[in-house]
Order: C-alpha cells, then sequence, then structure tokens
C-alpha cells in the first residue's frame, strides 16, 4: 500500500514535469522556421548546383541517431581550393583560423520525450525530402513538416501494412518487401 503511494507520487511529479517540459518545447515545433544563420549557407547552391550528396555532409544520417551538422574542416575540404571569395566564405575561413565553431541555430527540434532516429529511416530508404522538403532548392533552410505526433503516424501507418507470416511475404513484391515496416505503438516512439 505504502509503495503504491509513493509510486502514484513519483508519477505525478514524472507527469507535471513533463507537460511543463512539453509546453516549453512545444517552442521549436513549428513549419515554416528559417532562422538566420552565422553564415548564410545556401543549401542551393551546394546540394542543388553543384550536387553534392546530402550525405557528404549530414554523414552521421547514416548510421546514428542525429543527421549533425558538419565541421567546418569538412567545408574546408573544398574551401581551401576554390578561388570565389563572398563576405560569407570569409566568415567561414576566419571561424576556421580562429578555431572558433560555428554556432549554427537549430530549426528542427523534437521535444526530448520522443525518439527519433536518422538512421532507422535513411537506411530503409526514406528519403531526406519526405520529410525536410526540397532542400536542394532552398538558398535558406526552413522547416518543411509540422513535426507533430500525427504527422509521424500518418506515415508509419502507410508502411505497417505488412503481412509478417512467412506464406504472405513469399507472395509479396519485391517492392512491397522493400517497404520497411514501421511501428504504431505508443512505445516505438515513447519510452
Ligand atoms: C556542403 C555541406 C552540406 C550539404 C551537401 C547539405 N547540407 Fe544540410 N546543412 C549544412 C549546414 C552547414 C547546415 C547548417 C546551416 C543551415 O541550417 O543552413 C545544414 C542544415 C540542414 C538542415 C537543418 C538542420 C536543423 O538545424 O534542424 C537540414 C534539414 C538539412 N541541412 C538537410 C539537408 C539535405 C536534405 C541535403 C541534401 C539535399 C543537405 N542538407 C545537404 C550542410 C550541408
Ligand atoms: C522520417 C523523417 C526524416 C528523414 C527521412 C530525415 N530526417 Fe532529418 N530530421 C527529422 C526530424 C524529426 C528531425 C529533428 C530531430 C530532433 O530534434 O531530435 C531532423 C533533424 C535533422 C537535422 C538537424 C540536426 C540533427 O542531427 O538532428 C539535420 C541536419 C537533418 N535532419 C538532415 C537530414 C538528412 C540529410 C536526411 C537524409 C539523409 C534526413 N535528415 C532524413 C526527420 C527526418
Ligand atoms: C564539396 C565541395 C564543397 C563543400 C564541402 C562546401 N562547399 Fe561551399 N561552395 C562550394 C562551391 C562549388 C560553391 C560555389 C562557389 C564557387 O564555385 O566557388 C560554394 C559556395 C559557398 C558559399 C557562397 C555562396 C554564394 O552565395 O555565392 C558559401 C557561403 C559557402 N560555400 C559556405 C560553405 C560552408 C559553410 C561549408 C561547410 C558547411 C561549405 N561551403 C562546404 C563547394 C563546397
Ligand atoms: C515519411 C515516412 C516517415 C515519417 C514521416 C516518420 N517515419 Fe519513422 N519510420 C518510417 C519507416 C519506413 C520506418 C521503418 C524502418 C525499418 O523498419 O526499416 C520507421 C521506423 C521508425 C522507428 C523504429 C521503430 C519502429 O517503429 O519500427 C521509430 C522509433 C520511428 N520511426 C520514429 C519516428 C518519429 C518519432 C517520427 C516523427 C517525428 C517518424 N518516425 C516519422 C517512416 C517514417
Ligand atoms: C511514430 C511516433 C509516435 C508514436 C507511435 C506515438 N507518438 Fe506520441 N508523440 C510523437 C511526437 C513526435 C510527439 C511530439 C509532437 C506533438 O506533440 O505532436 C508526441 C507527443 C505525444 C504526447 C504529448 C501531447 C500532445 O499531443 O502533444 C502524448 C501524451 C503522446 N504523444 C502519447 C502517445 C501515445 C499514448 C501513443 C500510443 C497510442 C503515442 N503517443 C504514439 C510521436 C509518436
Amino acid at each position: 500500500m505504502r509503495f503504491q503511494l509513493v509510486l502514484l507520487l513519483v508519477l505525478g511529479v514524472a507527469l507535471a514535469g513533463g507537460f511543463g517540459a512539453l509546453q516549453m518545447s512545444r517552442i521549436g515545433v513549428h513549419q515554416g522556421y528559417s532562422p538566420d544563420q552565422p553564415i548564410a549557407f545556401p543549401h542551393k547552391v551546394h546540394a542543388g548546383d553543384n550536387k553534392i550528396p546530402c550525405l557528404y555532409c549530414h554523414y552521421a544520417a547514416r548510421t546514428s541517431r542525429h543527421a549533425g551538422i558538419p565541421p567546418a574542416s569538412v567545408c574546408m575540404n573544398c574551401h581551401t581550393l576554390l578561388e570565389k571569395q563572398t563576405v560569407e566564405i570569409e566568415k567561414l575561413k576566419e571561424a576556421v583560423q580562429q578555431e572558433r565553431p560555428i554556432q549554427w541555430v537549430k530549426i528542427h527540434n523534437l521535444p526530448d520525450f520522443v525518439y527519433f532516429n536518422h538512421s532507422q529511416h535513411v537506411q530503409s530508404g526514406v528519403a531526406c525530402q519526405r520529410c525536410h522538403g526540397e532542400v536542394e532548392k532552398m538558398t535558406k533552410v526552413e522547416q518543411f513538416a509540422p513535426l507533430t505526433m500525427g504527422w509521424c503516424l500518418q506515415c508509419h501507418r502507410e508502411h505497417a501494412e505488412i503481412p509478417t507470416g512467412e506464406f504472405q511475404r513469399a507472395a509479396m513484391s519485391l517492392k512491397q518487401k522493400q517497404k520497411a515496416v514501421a511501428g504504431t505503438d505508443c512505445a516505438s516512439c515513447h519510452y
């Protein structure tokens, strides 16, 4: 009895804390968010005009939870060789000379109580653009998707109807098999 009471109390505090965090985290969850960056880095010039693959810079997306922003050393792979100078490229070189990390402003922010992992999506063939829009056409990145629970679930439902039985799987086309199964139970994303 005593134990149950304590458990209830702990749960209550955890929930209250959760809702507090929820209200604060809401601030970062909105479509169209497009803050100014310390260097006006144009995706259009890099991923669009020059066709640099997303994973060249966001290489972590293949293997880890976060896609990550490349360190300035990756930028310098090209910019030590390229002759073009602009005010924005100067800012990059200045930061490198001073060994000062560039303070990029994070655009996408999921609340802490949600588990999201890039590698699970990237490795099953979900294109970056389905969640981030046509970044290769953006001069300035903006949040494309609402990042709400409904948005996650809508796509997971489309990917949830794969039969798991041996015979059923055998009868599926390759295309169907490649359509990976995504969970819709709460514990997939909250734990
Ligand atoms: C040459 C390196 C480079 C390439 C190539 C590149 N990015 Fe980026 N990306 C960056 C940098 C630097 C930032 C941080 C500055 C900014 O937000 O513009 C960034 C930011 C982002 C963000 C916003 C992250 C946040 O703060 O929430 C997304 C989404 C993104 N990139 C997706 C892509 C996609 C999709 C592609 C391919 C179509 C791509 N990037 C190609 C360097 C790159
Ligand atoms: C299934 C949807 C989905 C796909 C596919 C996806 N992303 Fe993301 N991306 C997100 C979400 C959601 C966030 C916010 C994550 C957070 O706040 O923890 C995010 C955040 C980012 C960020 C910000 C920094 C970070 O590591 O969280 C970058 C950069 C990024 N994505 C790039 C990419 C690139 C490049 C690809 C393709 C290789 C890609 N994303 C594929 C949904 C996706
Ligand atoms: C794979 C090569 C490559 C990498 C890596 C790369 N760039 Fe570039 N960048 C280019 C090319 C090509 C141009 C076009 C200008 C030119 O032809 O010299 C350019 C242009 C730019 C410009 C000027 C855009 C304009 O409006 O003219 C900025 C700013 C810039 N890059 C910043 C960065 C930053 C910051 C990084 C690292 C996050 C980075 N670049 C990584 C190849 C690269
Ligand atoms: C555009 C489609 C799409 C969107 C949007 C999407 N997902 Fe997924 N997700 C998938 C697919 C497909 C898989 C299955 C990957 C596999 O099993 O190979 C998956 C798998 C996962 C998994 C692995 C566990 C499981 O369910 O099998 C988690 C966790 C997850 N997604 C969380 C999220 C969250 C959180 C969001 C929203 C912020 C989200 N996803 C948005 C397509 C999507
Ligand atoms: C595919 C991923 C995913 C699954 C599955 C999922 N959620 Fe969520 N959930 C999210 C994301 C992302 C958010 C934060 C964005 C938002 O609030 O819409 C969230 C927010 C919430 C919130 C905060 C309140 C709110 O609506 O904003 C609650 C409570 C919640 N989820 C409960 C659940 C329950 C219960 C289930 C199972 C029936 C579930 N979730 C399944 C991704 C998921």
